[in-house]
């Protein structure tokens, strides 16, 4: 093999999915990164990986890293020849806390086999795939696309709508405890049967949060963002979950909080000043018994960012 030196870099956002009423189909991109990095080019079925950051003692080899399980999986969907390839994983995103680690590897992994393979798929074919591997859309989508999105997928294909980021004046406060929380079992732990009205209740909440971003009427989120559907049994599932949403929620300037994703970490949009809702979402965590860490994030408007130069081809 006679390659040298490709370069192909992807940068993923962090992601919070649902934002409580919107469960599997609405999700944001926030202003925390992963960047891979395919540092060289190898033969079929050959792979290298590093991790630095999070994960670097748990993610040890290639098999156990997403991004080149997505590449290859995408190679076989879409029926092409992908070389192997080394490559270097910058993590900050905490693992298994909700906040799309995952679906950002998956998304990296796609867009690597689409450049690498020259497959030149369409946005939307590529967000197909990442859905595919994924399961759900609903962080793949604003971690591709960027600000927020609304997804509908049918197992086979999919529908979406990107809105704007949050305007400047706006954080995203994260709270991440130090427990993980699997989203497998996030989904296990979800009844099988909903209540006609708890349907009802979430479908209004979600039609208005879409509406309210899409309006900019920003006063709405924290009807916007109640939910029935998931977050009540999801709550049990981490030290504090059942207090902390209702002791942000009166806080000066903060407009909505839900749990991120499949949790354990919580999120609150905030309008003015975040520190006192993060302080707040880390003393109900240290009372719990729990360390806990905050970000004050922005809304993230480009999405993933893949940057590529590959001199020679193998
Ligand atoms: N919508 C998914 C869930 C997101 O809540 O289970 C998790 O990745």
């Amino acid at each position: 093999m006679t390659a040298t030196a490709p370069i192909i870099r992807v940068m993923t956002p962090a992601t919070s999915a649902n934002l409580g009423s919107g469960f599997d189909s609405l999700g944001m991109a926030l202003s925390l990164y992963n960047v891979f990095t395919v540092t060289e080019l190898l033969p079929k079925g050959e792979f290298r990986s590093d991790v630095i950051g999070e994960g670097a003692r748990e993610l040890t080899s290639a098999d156990s890293n997403l991004v080149v399980q997505s590449y290859i999986d995408a190679c076989r969907m879409w029926n092409v020849e992908g070389q192997g390839f080394g490559i270097v994983s910058h993590n900050v995103i905490p693992l298994c806390r909700g906040l799309g680690s995952s679906a950002g590897a998956v998304v990296a992994g796609v867009l690597i086999a689409d450049s690498l393979c020259r497959v030149g798929a369409s946005e939307t074919d590529l967000l197909r795939m990442m859905t595919r591997i994924e399961g759900h859309p609903d962080n793949v989508a604003p971690c591709y696309l960027g600000g927020m999105t609304v997804s509908a997928w049918d197992g086979q294909d999919l529908r979406y709508v990107r809105f704007p980021s949050l305007p400047g004046d706006m954080h995203v406060v994260v709270a991440v405890p130090d427990v993980r929380v699997r989203t497998k079992d996030a989904r296990e732990a979800l009844p099988n049967k909903v209540e006609f009205g708890d349907a009802v209740f979430n479908l209004g909440r979600a039609a208005l949060l879409t509406a309210a971003w899409a309006a900019g009427r920003w006063d709405l989120l924290s009807w916007g963002m109640d939910d029935r559907l998931h977050q009540q049994y999801r709550a049990r599932l981490f030290p504090g979950g059942d207090v902390i949403m209702d002791r942000v929620r009166g806080i000066p300037g903060c407009l909505g909080v839900a749990i991120s994703g499949s949790g354990p970490s919580v999120i609150a949009l905030v309008k003015g000043k975040p520190r006192l809702v993060a302080e707040a979402m880390c003393a109900t965590f240290s009372e719990y018994g729990v360390d806990s860490l905050f970000f004050v994030l922005e809304g993230n408007a480009d999405g993933a960012r893949i940057e590529t130069r590959i001199d020679a081809r193998a």
